[in-house]
């Protein structure tokens, strides 16, 4: 496992979610009531900023069509079958430390059918 550090825990507040980039891909971090959880930064639906979205208690909203995803597990809250790649997440005195060589638990494909 690889450790790589992405951002001080006091950049991240609780109810923030902050975006971060390590070797070109984004990170969604999140603090849920103290908690920091990291999911992939592109939304299943047609790649949107998750890292950019909102956090409304336990759901990471994103910015550009509203699906809402648990920051907790990466599910979806309106479809479980659809996912976000979730990945574990260190904390070292004011630092996040975020494993980014694989996920805790993978995403799912999806394809819009507009
Ligand atoms: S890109 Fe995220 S809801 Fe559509």
């Amino acid at each position: 496992m690889a450790f790589v550090r992405v951002a001080a825990v006091s950049e991240v507040q609780p109810g923030w979610v902050k975006e971060v980039r390590v070797n070109g891909r984004t990170y969604a971090i999140c603090n849920s009531g103290g908690e920091i959880h990291a999911l992939d930064g592109s939304c299943p639906c047609t790649g949107g900023p998750l890292g950019q979205g909102a956090l409304r208690e336990d759901l990471l909203v994103c910015p550009w069509h509203g699906w809402r995803f648990d920051c907790r597990t990466g599910v979806s809250a309106y479809d479980p079958n659809i996912t976000v790649a979730k990945f574990a997440v260190r904390i070292s005195g004011d630092d996040i430390l975020l494993e980014t060589s694989s996920p805790d638990s993978p995403g799912s494909t999806f394809s819009r059918k507009d």
